[in-house]
């Protein structure tokens, strides 16, 4: 049986979808930015919060959980220069709760995720996953620490370990129950698409003097579907021996710029963008784009989606929020 902890969420949701076609699936989510209308019906699904002992205990005492992945934690950079102690509360603490508690239990195997956020400011055009890690906010900062837990762990206790360092998430399930949803939304795919609905009034490009051919910031986005058949990959290395740990990047390779997202967005949907450019925001690096080679080399996976497919699952989902 699989533990999915933050299987309610965006990310999380997606991925338990595609555990259910081959696995038994225990979903614990405190629903703080969660959905349980998300999690897949075939599951168990318990609310409950992994900075909580009793919940964990009552979760591991009472299913014979064989590996755990992790996706509840906070993700928003400017929520986490303002405000460090929940990141670290909720992203480093709670998850060494959740770890003692495998442990107790036995059990060894983890899929953690990560962010590109952990390389802050890359001086190389392709990040790879030995590329410098210094990351220059609390979020990047709180994923590098488990990041490093993880490796004292596997030393010490024989923990099995994938840690997935996710680019830009984005796009819609197929299925059209799982979509991108923040609140405030800060992303920029579902800002546009909001925007193009007639839900806000313009479009903010922040910052167009960047060095890049247009002037804006290159992404590497990928579709949470290719998110969620990459981790069924690294749970399957783990359970086959493949892997004992491993850290892998998951992007397309691909670099699109902020001009060249509402350009895809604009021809998906038909519809004309308002858009201003602002200042920066702080914090933005130029280019974060991965190389995602090793992933591909060692398990086989690679993105098969492209940003127009992103865009148009995510299209499709917005529009039925809209409705
Ligand atoms: N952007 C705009 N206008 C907006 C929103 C975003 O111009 O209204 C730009 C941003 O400046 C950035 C790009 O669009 O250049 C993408 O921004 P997002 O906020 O969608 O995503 P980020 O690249 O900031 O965030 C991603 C992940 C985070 C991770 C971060 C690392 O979502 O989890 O990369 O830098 F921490």
């Amino acid at each position: 049986m699989i533990l999915v902890v933050g299987g309610a969420g965006y990310i999380g949701s997606r991925v338990v979808e595609v555990l259910v076609k081959k696995n038994e699936v225990v979903v614990l989510d405190n629903l703080s930015t969660g959905f349980e209308n998300a999690v897949d019906p075939q599951t168990i699904f318990i609310k409950g919060d992994i900075g909580n002992e009793g919940d964990l205990e009552a979760v591991f005492s009472n299913y014979p959980i064989h590996a755990v992945m992790h996706f509840a934690a906070n993700s928003l950079v400017g929520e986490s220069v303002a405000n460090p102690l929940k990141y670290y509360e909720n992203n480093v603490s709670a998850t060494l709760k959740l770890l003692k508690v495998m442990l107790k239990y036995s059990v060894k195997n983890f899929i953690f995720s990560s962010t590109a956020a952990i390389y802050g400011f890359p001086d190389v055009n392709m990040i790879h996953e030995e590329s410098k890690v210094e990351p220059i906010n609390p979020y990047g900062r709180s994923k590098l620490m488990v990041e490093n837990i993880l490796a004292d762990f596997a030393s010490a206790y024989d923990l099995r370990y994938v840690v997935l360092r996710y680019f830009n998430a984005a796009g819609a399930s197929e299925s059209g129950r799982i979509g991108e949803m923040h609140d405030p939304e800060t992303h920029l795919i579902p800002i546009i698409l909001q925007h193009l609905l007639g839900q806000r009034e313009q479009i903010s490009v922040f910052g167009d003097d960047y060095d890049t051919p247009d002037g804006t910031c290159i992404r590497d986005y990928i579709h949470v579907t290719d998110l969620a058949y990459a981790h069924a990959a690294a749970l399957n290395s783990l359970l086959t021996g493949q892997n004992k740990t491993a850290t892998y990047n998951l992007g397309n390779g691909l670099g699109y710029s902020v001009k060249e997202v509402i350009d895809t967005c604009e021809k998906v949907t038909g519809r004309k963008a308002k858009v201003v450019i602002t200042d920066r925001r702080a914090g933005d690096p130029a280019r974060l784009v991965a190389s995602s080679e090793k992933i591909r080399v060692a398990l086989g996976w690679k993105a098969e989606r492209n940003l127009e497919q992103i865009v148009s699952s995510a299209w499709k989902w917005h529009k039925k929020t809209d409705e």
